[in-house]
């Protein structure tokens, strides 16, 4: 079956909205900044999804990108995350005031924890996470980079439901652990550096299912993903890019073709890896 219109992955913790759109647009550049206009474009398109966080210091031009878009503020899933050195109660709070006010909006559609920090306990900065859904300033909250040792803690000591796990996952990277972890706790997972930052573009079984099929190996790539019923955002600065990684919605890749993408899970690739800041390790 082929699926013409962007797909939404469910979230099961009760709040509106119920679903996050299964292809976003994330704003963290690798060098140099990320202009109100790549978010505007990626708006156009049709990304109703915006990643962001504190420490990327691009929320400002996420919000000016979403006035400028004309769209109203309920027509866009916007994401942002606190700090790992801000997860005590106090400075949370301060972070998250912080957050609305580069944006501009008074409430998130998803709020998360950006890293664990072994320096500060779950048992504080899980309540400080859940007080922003209880004070309505966050619709869903979440937590990233945990494993699945903290995931089973944090939602352990959540004094809300978590809805979202956002880790890194790309064909390069084995992710089947921490994928069944959330899956049992009923959270929807969103996979940061898709496009493993560009290192996928040179691999002989991408190129050759993206030849077969006619389409780019990001798409490829995004579409393997949320295939998995996984949420992808991408970052491009191009408006090409921008455009390629979003049309994904009108092919599906075959059996066979996820199987030979999920086999290049051999190559063991992790990009994002501060281990200094997460206890235990990965899985
Ligand atoms: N929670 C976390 O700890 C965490 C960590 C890392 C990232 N993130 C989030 O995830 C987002 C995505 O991750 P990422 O930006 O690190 O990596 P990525 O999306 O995997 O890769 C981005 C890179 O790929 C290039 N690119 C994008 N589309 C392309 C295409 N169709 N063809 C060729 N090249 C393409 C971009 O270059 P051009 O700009 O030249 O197109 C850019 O250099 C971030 O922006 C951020 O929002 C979260």
């Amino acid at each position: 079956m082929t699926a013409a219109r962007p797909l939404s992955i469910p979230l099961s913790d009760g709040a509106k909205p119920a679903a996050i759109p299964a292809l976003g647009f994330g704003t963290s550049p690798m060098t140099g900044g990320m202009s109100a206009d790549s978010v505007l474009t990626a708006l156009k398109v049709g990304y109703r999804h915006i990643d962001t966080g504190r420490k990327y210091g691009t929320e400002a031009a996420v919000g000016e990108a979403m006035r400028a878009s004309g769209l109203k503020r309920d027509d866009i899933f916007l994401v942002t995350k606190v700090s790992h050195e801000n997860l005590r109660s106090t400075d949370f709070a301060r972070s998250l005031d912080q957050s609305l006010a580069a944006l501009k909006v008074d409430y998130l559609d998803l709020l998360m924890i950006h890293w664990p920090n072994p320096a500060i306990p779950l048992s504080e900065a899980m309540p400080a996470l859940a007080k922003a859904k209880r004070d309505g300033l966050a619709r869903h909250i979440g937590v990233a980079n945990f494993n699945t040792t903290l995931l089973d803690e944090a939602v352990r000591l959540c004094p809300e439901p978590l809805s979202v796990l956002q880790a890194e996952y790309h064909p390069f990277l084995d992710q089947s652990r921490l994928l069944a972890g959330v899956r049992k706790h009923g959270l929807a997972f969103v996979a940061y550096c898709p496009l493993a930052r560009g290192r996928l573009f040179d691999n002989a079984v991408l190129q050759d299912i993206a030849k077969t099929r006619g389409r780019s190996i990001a798409q490829i790539a995004l579409r393997w993903l949320i295939q998995q019923d996984v949420a992808a955002i991408p970052f491009s600065s191009n408006p090409q890019r921008i455009a390629d990684n979003f049309d994904v919605f009108d092919f599906e890749l075959s059996d066979a073709e996820m199987a030979r993408i999920s086999a290049l899970k051999s190559t063991g690739l992790r990009i994002a890896n501060p281990v200094e800041r997460v206890t235990g390790g990965w899985d």
